[in-house]
């Protein structure tokens, strides 16, 4: 039986009735898609190739040092049995310009974003021009090689192994270095000090069991993610998924500025002044989402994410907020989410080391400018449909969800010139007088986009 990715019900990955097609997808697909793989530590790798042949040869010769979706399941599960660490995540992607390389045809790739490259994509997606990117980005990047652990000496040995397969006619264009940021509960935060990675789609029955809701279902099909590898063996059981990466470069000191400046228009006063960045992102710090709480919440653990827009027309949680924009949930249409299928898998790490707290109160001065920021990693079925269509048609419409939103506040691109109205406290229909938007404080240094291929198609080279 061909595997179902519309199946409206989650994959029970480990059930002795799986088919031979699902089986066979499952050891093929690489890891880190269907389920995030530990990677607090990291190192990204950027490849440019000189040889096709020798291209070839080093991406076979990586199969040995990667694992399968399945066993990085099996790991997952022993690991929640009995803490016995698992192996490193290693991941390939390869982008057009790669295929090209290696002397493929890319025609039975459908996804148009990723056949034009990144960079001819600026326009869309508003970002700055090539010119204005890191150098490492700048050029042709053929492939990206990312290397992931929770701790730093593996990703250090697992790096050398792979520089060692590198043949001489092959290039490291550049290399970011992923490093995890917890809070003082040890949980996962992004640098403007907000906890990141909470919502996500989920594809396993056991984690869909685990996270039970009436308002937001997590469970999304299948079709989110994968798309038959059209170079593999067998298409039918080999799977791959679209990656988008952008490395975001964190203005954090405008951040915590524009923070303390809505605050003060807002005439919020003592604990009530963290409603101000709450009303940017759509959570506190803490993750408490705006939308049930009007202050950070001791329900808060594990962070709460069964909620919808349905009943707040933005008097709870801004329209403009960086969570309302990038998943309205189902503010309209009974699901305009759902129904567009825009929900992409999250899998981006944060970069960057710095010496003052990243959650505390301190003042904006003692924050950094610069040199630190998310490398966004996402997994898509279609490249164009969700994740440019989240950057374009949300974060940079400053028409949506509503007339007068504005643009993502965290994330927006293109010139700010809105009025944007926030609730004059927690719940009220009664709104603030127009205020400018929030300076843009996240800036994109370069990027690609990648296919993950199956782990057939890179045997088979
Ligand atoms: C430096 C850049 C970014 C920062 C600081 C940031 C921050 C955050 C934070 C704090 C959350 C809340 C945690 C959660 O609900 O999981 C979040 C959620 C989210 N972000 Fe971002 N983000 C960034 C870039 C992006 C980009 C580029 C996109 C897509 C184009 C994006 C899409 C999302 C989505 C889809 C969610 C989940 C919303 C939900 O389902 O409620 N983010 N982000």
């Amino acid at each position: 039986m061909p595997v179902n990715l519309s199946n409206s019900t989650p994959l029970a990955w480990d059930s002795a009735t799986l088919d031979a097609d699902t089986k066979a997808m499952l050891d093929n697909l690489q890891p880190n898609i269907l389920q995030a793989h530990v990677r607090e530590h990291m190192s990204v790798l950027f490849i440019g190739f000189g040889d096709g042949a020798d291209a070839k040869r080093f991406l076979r010769d990586l199969v040995p040092l990667m694992k399968s979706a399945r066993r990085h399941l099996e790991e997952v599960r022993e690991f929640n049995r009995s803490k016995a660490a698992g192996t490193s995540y290693v991941g390939v992607g390869i982008s057009k310009l790669g295929y090209l390389k290696l002397g493929h045809s890319t025609t039975g790739f459908t996804d148009n974003a990723f056949k034009s490259g990144l960079k001819r994509r600026k326009d869309t997606l508003e970002d700055p021009p090539v010119s204005a990117w890191e150098a490492s980005y700048k050029g042709e990047i053929h492939a990206v090689v990312m290397i992931g652990d929770a701790t730093a000496p593996p990703v250090a040995a697992t790096r050398e192994r792979v520089l060692a397969l590198l043949p001489a006619t092959a290039k490291v264009l550049g290399e970011e270095t992923g490093l995890g940021l917890r809070n003082a509960q040890d949980r996962g935060i992004e640098h403007f000090g907000y906890i990141d990675g909470r919502s996500q789609p989920l594809f396993l029955a056991e984690q869909v069991a685990g996270e039970k809701g009436t308002n937001w279902t997590p469970f999304f099909p299948l079709s989110h993610i994968l798309v038959a590898d059209p170079l593999a063996p067998k298409p039918a059981r080999h799977f791959g998924s679209y990656l988008v990466f952008r490395k975001l470069e964190q203005n954090v000191r405008a951040f915590r500025q524009a923070e303390e400046h809505l605050a003060d228009n807002l005439g919020l006063t003592g604990a009530d002044r963290q409603l101000a960045g709450a009303m940017l992102v759509g959570r506190f710090r803490d993750g408490t989402p705006l939308r049930l709480h009007g202050k950070p919440s001791s329900d808060g653990f594990p962070v709460q994410n069964d909620f919808s827009y349905r009943d707040d027309p933005g008097s709870k949680c801004p329209v403009s907020a960086h969570i309302r924009k990038v998943n309205p949930r189902d503010s309209r249409d009974g699901g305009l989410e759902r129904v567009l299928g825009v929900m992409m898998a999250r899998r981006g790490q944060t970069y960057g080391t710095r010496t003052d707290v990243p959650w505390d109160d301190a003042p904006p001065e003692t924050r950094p400018t610069g040199g630190v920021g998310l490398l966004f990693m996402a997994f898509n079925s279609s490249l164009q449909n969700q994740f440019e269509f989240t950057q374009q048609s949300w974060a940079d419409s400053p028409g949506f969800p509503s007339e007068g939103a504005g643009h993502d506040p965290v994330i927006g691109q293109g010139k700010r010139e809105v009025k944007v109205r926030y609730p004059k406290a927690w719940g009220s229909d009664k709104l603030s007088a127009p205020q400018a938007e929030v300076p843009q404080t996240v800036t994109m240094r370069g990027g690609e986009y990648f296919f993950m291929p199956s782990l057939a198609y890179l045997k088979s080279l």
